[in-house]
């Protein structure tokens, strides 16, 4: 698919169904991902595949931490326990934030967000439906600490990458006025 369409056209798919995501796709996701812009190549951006298996273990990890928080209906329970089966391939993007003296930890995350937005538009440009996630789930420290994380990372996204089985919402249309203007001198 032309880059240009890809980029203006791709709309967030929750919808995903499988087959897997396939060993090359994963590739260009990635490869997507680490051409994302990077100041001084700090590199702050980590992925890590959830798939298969997996996702009900994570679920489990989901449902114990939010269950120690509230009480849970067992249609909520369920829905937790089952959120990562939502989509067949799910990657946490993480920034691995440093101290730097030209860097500050903002732009480190956006280097990560960057990369997630890569990836959202080389799946819509595979053919792949994506969605970017986040919610309680990423601050929480015991999901942090099942996957390995410790306090200088943070979690940006639950992409959820699968394929697409209903009629993708349209694009939205915008009127490009309201968010561009020229500048034309300084505003008193
Ligand atoms: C940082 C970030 C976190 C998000 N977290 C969620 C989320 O937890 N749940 C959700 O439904 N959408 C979330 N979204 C929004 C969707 O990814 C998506 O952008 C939105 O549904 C609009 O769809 P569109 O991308 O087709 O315009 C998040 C977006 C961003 C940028």
């Amino acid at each position: 698919m032309d880059a240009i369409r890809a980029i203006t056209e791709r709309v967030s798919v929750a919808q995903l169904t499988g087959p897997d995501i396939t060993q090359e796709q994963k590739e260009i996701l990635f490869k997507a991902a680490l051409r994302a812009p990077d100041h001084a190549w700090m590199r702050p951006s980590r992925y890590l595949t959830i798939e298969g298996e997996a996702r009900e273990e994570l679920g489990k990890i989901f449902y114990k931490y939010q269950a120690g928080r509230e009480v849970l209906s067992p249609e909520k329970a369920k829905k937790i326990k089952n959120m990562l089966l939502r989509a067949p391939l799910v990657i946490v993007g993480i920034t691995h934030l440093e101290e730097h003296p030209k860097v500050p930890r903002d732009e480190q995350l956006l280097s990560t967000g960057a990369g997630v937005q890569n990836m959202l538009n080389a799946a819509y440009a595979m053919g792949l439906g994506a969605i970017w996630r986040t919610g309680a789930m990423a601050e929480c420290e015991g999901v942090r600490k099942a996957l390995g994380l410790n306090r200088d990372d943070v979690i940006t996204a639950f992409l959820y990458v699968g394929h697409i089985n209903t009629t993708p919402k349209p694009v939205p249309d915008v009127e490009l006025s309201e968010y561009v203007t020229a500048w034309t001198g300084e505003t008193s």
